[in-house]
């Protein structure tokens, strides 16, 4: 029986409707850019395996450091002992990030890297004895699964079973220059009530890769910001280059008290949450009173084998050759859509650093779950690459070592899908 087979009996994926699911494609290595089938068959990842990877799939150096570590520490409880890897793992992130982020605080994936960012929120207004429980948040935003990080993403089809358990949340549309005002002034009438503003900046993914420009997220921040409104920056899936900066905050001046990583932070080899924040949310829990401590804790917390991947990962991200790769792809990616952007089945592209979106036309149904979605995603990967569109969106947003010869067969499909499907 084949691993797709036997996948079938006993697998519960996600996002799959179970009636109609497909067998999966059983993968057993990966090298590179690619993965490869039981039968040899290779697929180019140009999504990144849900953006998660950033230097190709089993890296030999990641995989060194990870193998090392195991042989010296697998685990240790994170509450009152600590280990060399997540102590340097935070300096050497902090030294990077804005000078405002002093602390971190490691959980194990991006859901929970987010609710450990509202908790920290809520719970410093009140350990300073003040009622501000509003979250403000964009609308269509997705944060992630668990009911915190659901509560605040945009209600969508993936929240509609739970939408009344979510706590409330004051949604806001994306800024540009028509609204940039009235959402300032609408900050202002409900500041004293707001916990936070959390956001993905620059470009909401899920959502479709829709993007925003960094001028109009910079006046919304500083706003915030001068409102003592706190500032979450969701850097799940933008941190680590995706928008061709280290970072997605710093294509903006103003500096979040908030920042939350995973994806990218072990360079996709393994789950992992990290979120940090400034020296004054810190101090807030810094306390004899007990009923003042953050309790959030998971067991894995701090994992000393995530954290040398991470470590791993982040030499090879400082790495002047890394940043050469992603000047590479970004310059690639514009060159392709200048190209194509005449093109009739194109209704709309964009492109933030590495991260390429074209929007199919379909004369109306752009539902992510429409027909036109399984067509481009099959048509793909009958060409060996993994291209899994958001409904009628395609996008790329490959492996920072993604050769140019594997870029064009990726440019080259696409045009050829936009000329056939
Ligand atoms: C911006 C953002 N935040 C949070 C998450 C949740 O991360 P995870 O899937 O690791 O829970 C995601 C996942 O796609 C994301 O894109």
């Amino acid at each position: 029986m084949s691993l797709s087979e036997r996948d079938l009996r006993v697998i519960w994926h996600p996002y799959t409707q179970m009636q109609t699911a497909q067998p999966p494609i059983g993968i057993v290595r990966g090298e590179g850019t690619c993965v490869f089938d039981e039968d040899g068959k290779s697929y180019i990842d140009a999504v990144s395996s849900w953006w998660v990877n950033i230097h190709g799939h089993s890296h030999p150096y990641i995989a060194q450091k990870v193998a090392e570590q195991l042989l010296k520490l697998e685990h240790v409880i994170f509450a009152g002992f600590t280990h060399p890897g997540a102590v340097e793992l935070a300096e050497r992130l902090l030294a990077i990030l804005p000078d405002d982020q002093k602390k971190a605080f490691y959980s194990d994936n991006g859901s929970t890297a987010i609710e450990v960012a509202i908790k920290m929120c809520l719970q410093y207004w009140h350990n300073q004895g003040q009622q501000r429980t509003k979250i403000l948040a964009f609308k269509n935003a997705y944060h992630g699964d668990t009911f915190g990080a659901m509560s605040v993403s945009g209600r969508s089809a993936f929240t509609a079973a739970f939408d009344s358990l979510l706590f409330e949340v004051e949604f806001i549309d994306l800024p540009n220059d028509d609204n940039i005002e009235n959402l300032k002034s609408k900050i202002s009438d409900i500041k004293s009530q707001l916990a936070c503003f959390i956001f993905e900046p620059l470009v909401q993914g899920s959502a479709g890769m829709i993007m925003y420009e960094a001028r109009h997220l910079e006046a919304l921040m500083a706003h915030c910001k001068s409102e003592g409104v706190l500032l979450i920056d969701d850097e799940v899936f933008t941190g680590f280059g995706r928008t061709g900066k280290p970072f997605a905050c710093n294509h903006v001046q103003t500096q979040p008290d908030i920042m939350c990583f995973s994806k990218g932070l072990t360079g996709g080899t393994m789950a992992f949450g990290l979120t940090t924040c400034t020296q004054y949310i810190y101090d807030a829990f810094l306390s004899d009173d007990k009923m003042k401590t953050l309790f959030h804790g998971h067991s894995y917390t701090a994992n000393p084998v995530a954290c040398a991947a991470s470590l791993a990962s982040l030499d090879l991200f400082l790495d002047p050759a890394t940043q050469q790769s992603i000047d590479r792809i970004v310059a690639r990616h514009r060159a392709f859509t200048e190209k194509i952007k005449g093109h009739q089945r194109i209704a709309n592209y964009r492109q933030t650093g590495t991260i390429l979106a074209l929007e199919w036309q379909t004369g109306g149904n752009t539902s992510y779950f429409s027909g036109l979605r399984d067509k481009l995603y099959h048509f793909f990967l009958d060409k060996g690459i993994i291209l899994r569109p958001l409904g009628n969106i395609v996008y790329i947003l490959p492996p920072y070592c993604i050769t140019d010869t594997e870029l064009d067969y990726i440019y080259s499909a696409i045009e050829e899908a936009l000329d056939t499907i």
